[in-house]
């Protein structure tokens, strides 16, 4: 499984640097919602689901933390340390964070409001709806 990197558009100049993520032109959806992830503490793990239609793009825009994907199959880490590259998450793909740094800001760009039904949080469901899932 290769994980999908997005290049964000870094617009610097000598007063610093700034990050545009527009709809569809950056983000590979119509973006819905916005959240971040901060202050997360010292060896906490965190995430640990799936979801059935929601797409995501997550940026570290501070800090770093490893993002783990998960396909039921194989699993890769990503290290999320650079604020002008998105890890695109699809459905389907079982992840959780670890390795917070204590500065850690993490941007997440999501395709669709926050619906509790949409979260496989047991891994053994995920695994069955899976292999119900008709291969693309
Ligand atoms: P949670 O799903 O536990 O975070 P993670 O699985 O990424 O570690 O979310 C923590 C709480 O925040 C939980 O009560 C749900 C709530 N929440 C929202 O209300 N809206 C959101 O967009 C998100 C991501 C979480």
């Amino acid at each position: 499984m290769k994980p999908k990197i997005i290049p964000l558009r870094m617009m610097g100049d000598d007063r610093g640097s700034l990050v545009a993520v527009e709809t569809h032109q950056d983000l590979p959806f119509e973006l819905q919602r916005v959240y971040y992830i901060f202050g997360t503490k010292e060896g906490v793990e965190r995430g640990f689901h799936a979801h059935k239609n929601l797409q995501q793009v997550a940026v570290a825009v501070r800090g770093s933390c490893t993002m783990v994907l998960d396909n039921g199959v194989e699993k890769v880490e990503v290290q999320l340390n650079n604020p002008t590259q998105g890890l695109y998450i699809g459905t389907m793909l079982w992840h959780f964070m670890k390795n917070f740094t204590e500065d850690c800001v993490l941007l997440v760009f999501a395709d669709q409001h926050y619906i509790e039904s949409d979260y496989i949080r047991n891994y053994s469901d995920f695994l069955e709806l899976l292999s119900d899932t008709p291969k693309q």
